[in-house]
């Protein structure tokens, strides 16, 4: 790769970055030039991914820690897929799936539902994480429409949790700063806390069941308060990602399903990050032994080559829709779009071809063991996660777990270590939705060596993070 890349028109990519390119949750002020009241930070461009590499426009290379956003699996570059997605193309490069279907849409779903628990059989496709979750929340409401609990509408989520940005979704995610701007959203999404063992209340540091039971618990408190006719689901995913990597405590989802039995409301598994081997296993609600009523997935699917998401919904949810003239009046021009579809079926070829799941489970505890090596410094709080999904949590105290005010977080992670990770040469998330936190989510390739290697980065700008803190 050379310097200097260019358009078509010949204008350095960063240049036309800058001029017409609006980024995703992107704060484009970093970018503007110093005397325009900017950073004057150059626009990253990756122009090549390899395994778990990934080059910029100027041919530096660097670490893929977070798997591009929680999504290339089986890592960068695998002409397989290319190739899958170019025979398809070919062949039939798009249909619709509204009311006609197409090979590989029909065949990608009967494998999702063979890897779903329980029932689960029956797969809606989007095109990701967020219209699966906004399909999910509709679904709940038809469905107890059709079943007569017209009034169940409302669905209960947890304090930071990300779940999408289509608005329905967006109502359901519990982050106030990245909602204020849309307001008001769709009413009745309540939120309970989520399971951040490490700032759980006070009396209950000590046993980890005990605050599951608690946290758990505060989903039945919300649909009692709400009144149980009034609820209809509830979102979760396995592991929360937004606030840094938190798992289930023990018994936690055992004593979730029991409350959404007794109430008769659905539990949703937001699987959008934890599927497709992150955790270990196809669906990471087995990697924690529940059963959900709807599964929503995406990224991992096709690792990312190519935009595909699903609802996957029970054998119960669906029966209203078999007869009649009844219909789940929704949909998505690209939902299940055949490319993606034949790319996913090529992509999960490769997980279990390679046995990566089975590699994830392996390797999981040594993955977690280097990056608890990282605990020594007088920065880092708390390393947690699961699978090849870890948050290191930053704190301005050990003793007292005290975290950082704004402008701290502010300096702490928008200032330096962004950029310094990345200049380090390791690509990942530094993210204060919650308290400070790194996340981790690299290609499920990796093993011993690269735990290592990114351990090694992260100390050393960690270190360097502790001086100016
Ligand atoms: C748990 C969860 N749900 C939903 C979404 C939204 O997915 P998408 O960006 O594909 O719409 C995300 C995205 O990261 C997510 O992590």
């Amino acid at each position: 790769m050379t310097d200097n890349l260019t358009t078509r028109s010949g204008t350095p990519l960063a240049q036309a970055a800058r001029d017409h390119l609006w980024g995703h949750f992107t704060r484009h002020s970093v970018y503007e030039p110093a005397s325009a009241g900017g950073l004057g930070l150059d626009v990253p461009v990756i122009v090549r991914g390899q395994g778990h590499r990934i080059w910029d426009d100027k041919g530096r290379s660097y670490f893929d820690g977070l798997a591009g956003l929680f999504t290339v699996q089986v890592g960068h570059g695998r002409t397989e897929l290319a190739e899958a997605a170019a025979e398809q193309a070919a062949k039939l490069a798009y249909f619709p799936l509204w009311s006609y279907t197409h090979p590989m849409g029909i065949e990608l779903a009967e494998r999702l539902a063979s890897y779903a628990p329980g029932d689960l059989n029956r797969v809606f496709f989007t095109s990701g994480g967020g219209e699966a979750v906004e399909s999910a929340w509709k679904l709940a409401k038809q469905y107890f429409k059709l079943t007569g609990k017209p009034t169940k509408t409302k669905v209960v989520s947890r304090s930071i949790a990300y779940h999408g940005t289509p608005h329905g979704a967006l109502s359901i995610t519990g982050i106030p700063a990245a909602k204020a701007a849309f307001e008001p959203l769709v009413p009745g999404a309540m939120k309970v806390p989520n399971t951040g063992f490490y700032r759980a209340p006070e009396h209950l540091r000590d046993d980890e069941y005990a605050f599951g039971q608690w946290a758990a618990n505060r989903i039945a408190e919300a649909i009692e308060f709400e009144g149980p006719d009034t609820v209809a689901a509830v979102f979760l995913e396995p592991v929360q990602n937004s606030g840094g990597c938190f798992p289930p405590p023990p018994g936690y989802f055992e004593r979730v399903r029991e409350i959404c039995d007794d109430y008769d409301v659905l539990l949703v598994s937001d699987e959008t990050i934890c599927a497709f081997g992150r955790i270990g296993s196809m669906f990471a609600c087995d990697d924690f032994n529940y059963v959900p009523d709807i599964i929503t997935c995406a990224k991992g699917m096709s690792s990312g080559y190519s935009p595909i998401g699903a609802m996957i919904a029970s054998e119960r949810l669906f029966e209203p829709f078999r007869n009649g003239t009844t219909s789940f009046a929704h949909g998505y021009t690209f939902g299940g779009h055949p490319v993606s579809a034949a790319v996913a079926m090529a992509n999960l070829d490769i997980l279990e071809r390679e046995g990566l799941n089975q590699r994830v489970v392996e390797k999981s505890g040594a993955f977690r063991a280097q990056l608890e090596t990282l605990l020594d410094l007088p920065i880092v709080g708390d390393v947690r996660g699961a699978g090849y999904f870890f948050g290191i949590e930053l704190v301005k105290d050990k003793q007292t777990r005290a975290s950082f005010d704004d402008a701290e977080s502010e300096r702490l992670l928008r200032g330096f270590l962004s950029k310094a990770l990345y200049e380090a040469g390791l690509y990942c998330r530094a993210d204060d939705r919650g308290d400070p936190v790194i996340q981790l989510s690299p290609p499920l390739t990796i093993g011993e060596p690269e735990f290592a290697e990114i351990t090694g980065m992260l100390h050393d700008v960690l270190c360097r993070a502790s001086e100016l803190v």
